[in-house]
């Protein structure tokens, strides 16, 4: 898997007039890396990731997935978003089911194909549940098993963890780097959380604000697996107080 984005431009027509929402943005993101993109509110990271997900076009530049020009959604790609995207009416097991349904999958494949993400989210005994019966981060973890039951060459997060409370979203965070490691998946995330960005990264991408570009690339050479505790270690530290020196300026 290789993803490419060149020399690419996003530019909104709005009623004050046109809107660079994003510059010349130019990254990459290899088979099984975890690589994050991280800027401020209104840096563009959403739009940037809506591209990717070939849910909107880009003025100008080009994305591809393995050399191919991304030409809308396709199941190559799968998407999380920060709110909550379960459909509320189906179970938590159907929910996963969805993608697969859409692509013409036979019912009983799509009931293994699920049950097995649904297991490996720790989520098996509610599969039964309706969303409106989960936590936040339960539900989060749903969304991710959908996303990877259509077994996505990527895997792109839209701040997935943002709406949730601190202790949730430390877990969630070790979750998904437990994740990562057992299924070897590529993913590329978008936060405006610094501490965040550089416990799950291998690679982080600063993006500046208005209009949105990639100041620079920062490398996070901490040693894998990472818990909790790192956090407080001097090496952890450096490498987020000079990122949000890099967003401030
Ligand atoms: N469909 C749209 N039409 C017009 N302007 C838009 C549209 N989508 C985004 N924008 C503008 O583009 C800029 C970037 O928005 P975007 O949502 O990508 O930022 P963001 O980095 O995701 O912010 P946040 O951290 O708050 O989610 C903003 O100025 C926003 O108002
Ligand atoms: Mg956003």
């Amino acid at each position: 898997m290789h993803l490419e984005i060149s020399n690419l431009y996003k530019q909104f027509l709005t009623k004050q007039g046109p809107l660079l929402a994003l510059e010349n943005i130019n990254l990459h993101v290899e088979t099984g890396e975890l690589v994050c993109a991280v800027g401020a509110s209104g840096s563009g990271k959403s739009t940037l990731l809506r591209l990717v997900a070939g849910l909107d076009q880009p003025t100008e530049g080009s994305i591809t997935v393995d050399g191919v020009p991304i030409m809308g959604p396709g199941s190559d790609r799968g998407m999380v978003f920060q709110k909550y995207t379960l459909y509320p009416w189906m179970t938590v097991q159907k929910n996963v089911e969805s993608g697969l349904k859409l692509q013409g999958m036979e019912a009983i494949q799509r009931r293994q194909r699920a049950s097995y993400y649904l297991e490996m989210v720790g989520l098996a005994g509610f599969a039964r549940a309706l969303p409106k019966e989960l936590s936040g981060g339960m539900k989060q973890r749903v969304a991710i098993a959908r996303a990877l039951a259509c077994q996505p060459k990527i895997l792109l997060m839209d701040e997935p963890f943002g709406a949730l409370d601190v202790q949730t979203k430390e877990a969630m965070q070790l979750f998904l780097l437990d994740l990562w490691q057992r299924t070897h998946c590529t993913i590329l995330m978008i936060t405006h959380d610094v501490e965040e960005a550089v416990f799950l990264s291998q690679r982080i991408y600063v993006m500046t604000a208005r209009p949105g570009t990639i100041q620079t690339e920062v490398h996070v050479e901490l040693p894998m697996p990472r818990h909790y505790e790192i956090k407080r270690t001097q090496d952890f530290l450096s490498y987020k107080n000079a990122i949000i020196d890099r967003l401030r300026t």
